[in-house]
């Protein structure tokens, strides 16, 4: 059986009318956000959409606002053909791919600015990165206005934030957070793998590694979070050409360290590996 392409949307009035057409149809929407360049980790969102909703709608768009001025935005990947490709094999009704001019009309000057969750780790190291995600996320969700939206744990600390901001903010959707797709070896998959030379993509497994060796020591009694932390970044640090951003044992509701790990903890860091910069994160449940 050939698979059916999704209906390709570029205009706002255009996608309001074709949620409007199968919510008629008495569909219920799902919608993933994404940025493109897709993977199994994206794709994997797309089937649990469709899994649990009667419609699927995804938007591919590199929102500028969530990148700092020296960040990759100008190189970050953009292969929209592979991804309809890639989307008309997991049941996408919509494809929206609006431009820069569609999202943020001339003299755009309102903005979400999300709070706590927000400031730690990933906001420390990218200022204003949060701001970007959550205003175009809203933006996003106002247009589709979906029964819910999907998102991947690997980006556990913007899953956070996207939970707060629609509970703060009142918008009516289930946001469904859902586990890390991971390559065998077990690198997370990310659209910005694709940078990585096949060297640093093989040096790149000891972020996981790293993650493993902090569950296998919760699971052999190891409790103290300042001592996992530095057995973690002692591993990390063998890699050549790495730079730790952070590598941290925090309150997975808070984001604030702990000092042990005596309940669900998460494990989370950030790396450059030469010029890319790769997150990861694991729950550690302690046992016992
Ligand atoms: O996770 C991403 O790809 C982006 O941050 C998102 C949620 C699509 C917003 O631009």
């Amino acid at each position: 059986m050939g698979s059916i392409p999704p209906k390709l949307i570029s205009k706002i009035a255009e996608l309001r009318e074709a949620v409007a057409a199968l919510r008629r149809q008495g569909k219920t929407i799902g919608f993933v956000p994404t940025m493109g360049a897709l993977h199994e980790g994206h794709l994997s969102l797309v089937r649990q959409a469709a899994g649990e909703c009667g419609a699927t709608v995804v938007s591919i768009y590199v929102n500028p606002t969530q990148f700092g001025p020296n960040e990759d935005f100008s190189k970050y990947p953009r292969a929209l053909d592979d991804d309809l490709a890639l989307l008309a094999g997991c049941g996408t009704a919509i494809v929206f791919t609006p431009t820069d001019a569609t999202m943020y009309r001339p003299g755009h000057a309102t903005w979400v600015v999300p709070g706590d969750v927000a400031e730690p780790l990933e906001g420390q190291c990218r200022p204003d990165h949060f701001r970007g995600v959550a205003t175009i996320v809203l933006k996003l969700l106002n247009l589709v206005q979906p029964d819910a939206a999907y998102f991947g744990q690997k980006d556990f600390q913007q899953s956070l934030v996207i939970r707060r901001m629609a509970a703060d903010l009142n918008v009516p959707v289930e946001i469904r957070v859902c586990p890390t797709v991971r390559e065998p070896d077990g690198l997370a998959m990310s659209s910005r793998n694709r940078y990585l030379s096949p060297d640093v993509r093989r040096r790149a497994t000891m972020l996981w590694r790293s993650l493993e060796l902090a569950r296998h020591r919760v699971d052999s009694g190891l409790r103290d979070a300042a001592e996992i932390v530095s057995r973690m970044r002692a591993m990390i640090d063998t890699l050549p050409g790495a730079r730790i951003d952070y590598v941290v044992l925090v309150d997975p509701d808070t984001l604030r360290p702990v000092e042990r790990v005596e309940r669900p903890t998460l494990a989370a860091l950030a790396v450059r590996i030469e010029n890319t910069r790769l997150i990861d994160n694991c729950i550690l449940e302690p046992r016992g």
